[in-house]
């Protein structure tokens, strides 16, 4: 990584510090406080995190052990003990007197609303459990759960939680082909779903996807589970298919939630890597939950008798199951759900829905915020959003633009901003500010939480000091609780993609490339794979992306490298404008562009080729397809799995135009 590289993202000087009026009633108040905990789980790492253990979890039996080392890097937390992950995030806040505080405040895109306290919310977990224990499922069976943004969505995951069965939801947006390999690689008995979702005005046909994906394969399913959402026809198979309204009007609502063991593997979620399939990412029961609640706590600050809280991801995603089904639920709050897109019927969909449901604390993508910025000012603008207090975002890391916007526009200058970096593996924040406590840099997920040992490696797993101005690999030294446990069926693969890039040491790979500031703080410069090597510059393409998003015209912009005879790999940019390619000269723009940022971070940097695009193509996560865009720029064809694509026309204007 070269000294200029790295520069441009460490010029970064603005310092935002805690509001006095946040700090004060914070629950993590002040460096100080933080810095306390760090040094007492540096000081006994174990003893750290079987306090929180202790503290933040109800037992069926107590833990003796806390962490397992004797093989690793499979690692063991707190494994004598056993709990129930429903019991935690339901029964026990209604034992505590909350049973009629709303658990989910949902809202459909149609305008249709549904309130679901934490008394009904149990309940029906309860009917569907014990649903699915007359259907055979039985403590470590699997069950796939393919469905909208709806409460059931979440009840389906409890339901599995309480009896001890091992869910694997698969996003909404996924082809039945993925569905199929999904469920045949987790064996699933079960499938749960709906005849339909509806985003954007459409209705998604996920029950004909359950259809063609048990039709293909799939022997191991016997029930299919189906939620009347969308009054979309659907084929019916006999003895197979049960509608889900018949099982809550059927079933009792006395299902006792099942004890297991810590590392019970409550869920396998999978994901993609660089390489091969996707992988079933396993979590485990206790550790996780673990995660789930301290974050709520230390990074949301939440306080679940005032807060409502609003994480708008997908629960098909890591996003949704921590930060919908379990976090909020196992620390009581109220939280809001919406199904649907964020510009139905109008740009200030999301922002009718937080004035409307008095929403405090708001958590999303980096790619939403800069969608809705393009929408302008005048659409938050139309709302009330003064009860929030705390925003976040998650899943890239945000250009300082788009940082400024949402500090400014959304949080009125008055709501710190947690910028949060965690991965599907790592199931809940990593690194990220106690909004309390942290400073904060806007494009910096600044420092890791206590008991985390984050740290940038060079290629020997030795650290690279923070402030050297260099870059490395973003590792994690110590086994947390709330760590992946394996990769589904393949401990083979487990190893090979996170434990072996270090011989004889064993850190967790992230698979990011991350530098360290004076101050320690973290910034995240991009995937491994995103890295690119221009003349023998390291570059970030997050960080080019960056300062073409700087320039008032440009939008949102995506970077990939492209062979290059000289250079090794040359820099090309896919731009999309404010206000459309309409009426500009392009060459003249491209220019002006390449100027722009040889002026931000040097002309090596600089754009040999800038594509201007109607749209990226991303995943219904948001998440921009980059290999497809190499593939683009590289002028291949087309071989990756466009299944997941939000938006295929986007990919033939990227190709049709030179
Ligand atoms: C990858 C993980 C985390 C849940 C959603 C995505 C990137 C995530 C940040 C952030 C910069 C970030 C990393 C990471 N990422 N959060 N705050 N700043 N980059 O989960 O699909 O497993 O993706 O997302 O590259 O490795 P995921």
């Amino acid at each position: 990584m070269s000294d200029e590289t790295l520069e441009s993202v460490l010029s970064e000087q603005r310092i935002f510090p805690v509001p006095d009026s946040f700090a004060g009633r914070a629950r993590i108040s002040g460096m100080e406080q933080y810095r306390e905990m760090v040094r007492r789980a540096e000081a006994d790492y174990e003893g750290f995190w079987a306090e929180q253990a202790r503290a933040e979890l109800d037992w069926e039996t107590p833990f003796s052990e806390v962490l397992d080392e004797s093989r690793p890097p499979f690692y063991r937390w707190f494994a004598d003990g056993r709990l129930n992950v429903s019991y935690n995030c339901l029964d026990r806040h209604i034992e505590a007197g909350a049973g009629d505080r709303p658990a989910i405040r949902w809202e459909g895109e149609p305008g249709d609303t549904r309130t679901l306290t934490y008394r009904e919310l149990r309940d029906e977990a309860a009917r569907l459990g014990n649903a699915l224990k007359s259907y055979g499922v039985a403590k470590g069976d699997r069950v796939v759960i393919y469905m909208p943004m709806v409460p059931e969505a979440v009840v389906a995951m409890q339901a599995c939680a309480r009896i001890g069965a091992t869910h694997s939801v698969v996003f909404g947006g996924f082809s039945a082909e993925a569905l199929k390999d999904r469920i045949e690689d987790a064996e699933a008995k079960v499938v749960i779903s709906a005849d339909g979702g509806i985003r954007g005005g459409k209705t998604i046909d996920l029950k004909a996807n359950v259809d063609r994906a048990l039709g293909e394969g799939c022997p191991t399913v016997e029930r299919v589970v189906v939620l009347q959402r969308a009054e979309n026809p659907i084929d019916w198979v006999a003895g197979r298919d049960i509608w889900l309204r018949e099982i809550m009007a059927e079933e009792s609502a006395d299902c006792p939630p099942e004890p297991v063991e810590a590392e019970h593997p409550l869920y396998i979620l999978y994901t993609s890597g660089s390489t091969g399939k996707p992988k079933g990412v396993v979590h485990s029961s206790a550790g996780y939950l673990l995660g789930a609640i301290v974050s709520m706590k230390w990074v949301f600050d939440i306080r679940p008798e005032e807060d409502v809280f609003w994480c708008t991801a997908d629960v098909g995603w890591v996003t949704g199951h921590t930060y919908i089904a379990y976090g909020p639920t196992a620390v009581g709050a109220t939280q809001v759900m919406y199904e649907g897109a964020p510009t139905v019927p109008q740009p200030d969909r999301l922002w009718a829905i937080a004035e409307r449901t008095g929403t405090t604390v708001f958590y999303t993508a980096p790619t939403a915020i800069r969608a809705l910025m393009k929408q302008g000012e005048e659409w938050p603008a139309k709302h009330d959003l003064s009860a929030l207090r705390l925003l976040g975002t998650v899943g890239e890391p945000i250009n300082p633009e788009a940082w400024m916007w949402y500090y400014r526009v959304i949080g009125g200058e008055r709501c710190p901003i947690v910028d949060t970096w965690w991965q599907t593996e790592t199931v809940a924040h990593m690194i990220a500010p106690l909004p309390g406590a942290t400073p904060l840099k806007p494009g910096s997920c600044t420092l890791p939480l206590p008991g985390i040992q984050a740290d940038v490696v060079d290629e020997q797993g030795d650290s690279v000091p923070p402030g050297s101005g260099e870059g490395g690999l973003l590792v994690v030294r110590r086994p947390w609780p709330f760590m992946l446990r394996t990769v589904w069926g393949n401990e083979q693969r487990f190893i090979d993609t996170y434990w072996s890039y270090f011989p004889d040491q064993y850190l967790y790979l992230s698979e990011d490339q991350a530098s360290r500031d004076d101050d320690g703080y973290f910034w995240i410069l991009g995937r491994m794979d995103d890295v690119i090597n221009v003349s023998g510059h390291r570059l970030g393409t997050m960080e080019i992306e960056s300062a073409l998003v700087s320039h008032p015209e440009v939008a949102e912009a995506a970077v990939v490298g492209r062979p290059d005879d000289v250079k090794g790999t040359a820099v090309y940019a896919f731009v999309i404008l404010r206000a459309g390619r309409e009426g500009y000269d392009l060459d003249e723009l491209r220019r002006h562009l390449r100027e722009h940022v040889t002026g931000e971070i040097g002309s090596f940097a600089k754009p040999e080729e800038i594509r201007f695009a109607e749209g990226l193509p991303k995943t219904r996560s948001g998440k921009i397809m980059r290999r497809l865009l190499r593939s683009i720029a590289c002028g291949e064809e087309i071989t990756q799995d466009t299944s997941t694509l939000e938006d295929e026309e986007v990919v033939r204007q990227l190709q049709g135009r030179a």
